[in-house]
């Protein structure tokens, strides 16, 4: 087994890369200082070894123990092993895998994954996304003096109110489920029984059937709106059981269907707290919004409130990417063994000044001709598994923003500094912000 080990004491010798700080801070590096990972591989180059608490990209509470990761600069570097060890890479999973059997999407074995994900595809289609948009405008609209006011009483923190204001969406996109229904509170409770964080199985199981049951049921209004009852309008859960009635009786599709909403608003919620402070950051690009219907921009340009989300999404919502090495793999000369995490630096990349000229700048125009490459920027990933929700960030991202900047002016009262809170950066929660409404004209 001569080749095996030299692959492996070559591995070993990445250990030299390990930054020498005393070892038991060496784990918090990546937890308090946003340039942490920027400035190891400053210091060792675009493949280096750190440790980290747990499997995840934040200390895991079912998993303290020390993990062995290797962080890959490059966002081409990253797409080739990728796809070249597809085979041996694992994203990390998410503690909520437990309640699917067959597993959530992106941790399911490979045919399985093609099936459902074709399933899922199919029916998070644009179309589904462009008919409820009135409707979504429409709440936008409706809710945006409460937000308002509960901003600027710091009644409630931006984050948790923009949260609030796009479980409807949600809801109302996977479900067919309309804003203003009562059986918006019942799913509301349901939500909050399954949260990630959750480790009372029992608890989350009960949660789990009452929402099934409650998706059946929603679901069945699409196959038969009984006496003189009329269908909902299109969403995703409509779309699965109009293409196949017994779909949903596959405990993998529900359970996948009712965690798919549930992250992918958590993702989503992220974004809009970043949107949102960027627009009270940045007045001038706020007011360029508004200008965005008279603006005489080439017929195939993004349009700025495109560019804008993009920008957001470069410099903040889009961290990293992580794989558990499952059988040890060779590249730039290393081996990385079995068992160790990679992590693919997706925010180090979005900021790299080789590509992105005064990376740490906002400028949505950077996203003029010539737009980046997909192998420069890259925040919903190029794998396998590369996101399902493009369409729906963006239309709901750019509505939002729109109907903000057009209403409203907003500013920056107080800040501080990033917080790393579970798994992300997020902005301070010493930040408060202003809104005042826009007379017209
Ligand atoms: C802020 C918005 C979002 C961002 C930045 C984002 C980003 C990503 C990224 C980077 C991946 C690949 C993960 C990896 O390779 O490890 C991914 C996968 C995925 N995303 Fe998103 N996402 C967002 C919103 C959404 C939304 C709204 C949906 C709703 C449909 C969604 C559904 C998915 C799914 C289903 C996958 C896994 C696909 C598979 O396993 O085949 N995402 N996303």
């Amino acid at each position: 087994m001569a080749g095996p080990q030299h692959f492996r004491a070559r591995a070993w010798t990445a250990s030299r890369f390990v930054v020498p700080d005393p070892v038991w801070l060496t784990p918090f590096g990546y937890l308090c200082n946003p340039y942490f990972i920027q400035q190891q591989a400053d210091r060792y180059g675009r493949t280096f070894k750190l440790n980290q608490f747990g499997t995840g990209a934040g200390p895991d509470p079912r998993q303290r123990l020390w993990q062995p990761v290797v962080c890959v600069m490059g966002m081409e570097r990253a797409q080739n092993i990728l796809r070249e060890h597809d085979a041996r890479l694992l994203p990390t999973i998410a503690p909520f895998n437990r309640f699917v059997p067959k597993g959530y999407l992106r941790y399911m074995q490979h045919q399985d994954h093609a099936r459902y994900r074709k399933i899922l595809q199919e029916a998070i289609k644009p179309a589904v996304i462009d008919a409820n948009m009135p409707l979504i405008e429409q709440h936008l609209k409706s809710k945006l003096p409460g937000l308002a006011s509960a901003v600027n009483e710091h009644r409630l923190a931006p984050e948790d109110a923009l949260k609030e204001l796009a479980f409807a969406w949600f809801i109302l996109l996977f479900f067919g489920l309309a804003p203003g229904d009562a059986r918006m509170q019942l799913m509301r409770h349901l939500y909050a029984g399954i949260d990630v964080a959750s480790d009372n199985d029992t608890e989350v199981e009960e949660a789990l059937n009452e929402l099934g049951a409650t998706v059946l049921e929603l679901a069945q209004t699409y196959l038969d709106p009984g006496p003189g009852g009329t269908q909902p309008g299109p969403s995703v859960v409509g779309e699965i059981v109009l293409a196949d009635s017994e779909a949903l009786r596959d405990i993998n599709t529900l359970r996948n269907l009712i965690y798919m909403a549930q992250a992918s608003w958590i993702d989503f919620s992220g974004l809009l707290g970043w949107l949102f402070k960027t627009v009270c950051e940045e007045p001038a690009w706020a007011a360029r919004l508004r200008q965005e219907a008279v603006s005489a921009l080439p017929p195939d340009a993004a349009p700025l409130s495109l560019r804008f989300v993009q920008e957001v999404l470069r410099l903040h919502q889009s961290e990293y990417l992580y794989r558990t090495v499952l059988a040890d793999i060779s590249f730039d000369g290393f081996t990385i063994p079995t068992g160790w995490l990679l992590r693919f630096c997706t925010r180090e990349n979005h900021r790299d000044p080789a590509i992105f000229d005064q990376p740490d700048a906002f400028n949505p125009d950077r996203f003029l001709d010539p737009a980046p490459t997909r192998k420069e920027y890259s925040p919903f990933g190029a794998s396998r598994i590369a996101c399902l929700g493009v369409h729906l960030t963006h239309r709901l991202a750019t509505c939002f923003l729109l109907a903000v900047t057009e209403n409203f002016d907003c500013s920056v009262v107080r800040d501080g500094p990033l917080e790393f809170r579970r798994w992300h950066w997020k902005p301070s929660s010493k930040f408060h912000a202003r809104m005042v409404k826009r007379t017209a004209g």
